[in-house]
């Protein structure tokens, strides 16, 4: 559904983007992470035939972005990294005006708009000047903007930076409701957000991609965790170095971090026999770690 290759984008003598590929499936969610000036919003802004690439091509549905035979745009849902919506208007005449402008003819914008004030939880508010909303509120109705067309492909740059917990865990919801029958990429710099809602993670780093992998992947293999009192923790290393299917093992703080599938805890626990097991549990996958690694700033 969206397909870039050897993309690029130079800005002067910063090259934003250094030439990436990646493809998004249709019905996919993408987290999209990186860093500060990675170059996320470069990369969705050129999805979006707002920017140019300096070399590479983008392909929504396989029509390439720039082509000036098709509206690709239409294809795409877009929630700007910071959205000028104008403060006055209520969301309901915004949403309307906004679905005058996406093409919809004059009889399909009603129910539009009363859809997309479902789908994004704004009943409460419709009637209510988008400037007296809270920012939750207000990331609702750029997202509502962004689906008042059906587009299949949403794009949503950081739609959760600025809101407080509660706020984010709505619009993570949101987003995730809204799933089901789109393709989706989102940035955002919050990794337990790429966790909660994203299939695949991207990571991008310095213009590069440095991670294309399902969300589950990269928080798979993390080891395990064992823990027994201090003077025993040297007897229990040499034990468990010594088991088979264990690739190594060293002092993590109070406890021992174990490189080990989680099916070899039976055998670390019998190995520990006549030893006081406090706990030996599988390690948690910490995106964080992982993209402190990938990102060199470990
Ligand atoms: N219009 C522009 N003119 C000059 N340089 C730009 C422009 N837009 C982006 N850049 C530079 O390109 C690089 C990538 O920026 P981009 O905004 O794509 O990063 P980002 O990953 O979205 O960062 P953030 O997380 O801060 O939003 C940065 O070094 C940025 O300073
Ligand atoms: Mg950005």
């Amino acid at each position: 559904m969206i397909r870039v290759s050897g993309l690029a984008r130079r800005y002067g003598e910063v090259q934003a983007l250094g030439g990436i590929d990646f493809s998004v499936a249709r019905g996919e969610v993408v987290g999209f992470l990186g860093p500060n000036g990675a170059g996320k919003t470069t990369t969705l802004r050129i999805l979006l035939g707002l920017v140019a690439p300096s070399a590479g091509r983008a392909f929504i549905d396989e029509h390439p972005v720039d082509d000036p035979r098709r509206d690709v745009r239409a294809l795409i849902g877009y929630l700007p990294e910071t959205s000028p919506i104008p403060g006055e208007v209520s969301v309901r005449r915004h949403l309307a005006f906004v679905a005058r402008i996406q093409g919809l003819p004059r009889g399909r914008r009603r129910a539009a708009v009363d859809a997309a004030l479902g789908r994004c939880g704004l009943e409460p508010v419709a009637d209510r000047p988008v400037g007296q909303l809270s920012k939750g509120y207000r990331q609702r109705v750029g997202i509502a903007q962004a689906i008042v067309h059906e587009p299949p492909v949403l794009i949503l740059d950081e739609p959760t930076s600025g809101l407080d917990p509660n706020q984010r865990v709505e619009i993570r919801a949101l987003i995730r409701a809204l799933s089901p029958d789109r393709t989706i990429i989102f940035s955002s710099h919050v990794l337990a957000e790429v966790e909660a809602v994203a299939t695949r993670v991207i990571i991008l780093h310095r213009g590069q991609v440095v991670a294309d992998a399902p969300a589950a992947g990269l928080l798979a293999g993390q080891g395990l965790r064992v823990r027994v009192p201090d003077a025993q923790l040297d007897a229990a290393l040499a034990r468990v170095r010594a088991i088979e299917g264990v690739t190594g093992a060293h002092r993590a703080g109070e406890a021992l971090h174990v490189d080990a599938a989680p099916a070899v805890a039976p055998a670390i626990a019998r190995a520990l026999e006549g030893l006081d097991l406090l706990e030996l549990s599988p390690i948690r996958g910490d995106l964080e770690a992982t993209f402190r690694r990938l990102t060199g700033a470990a």
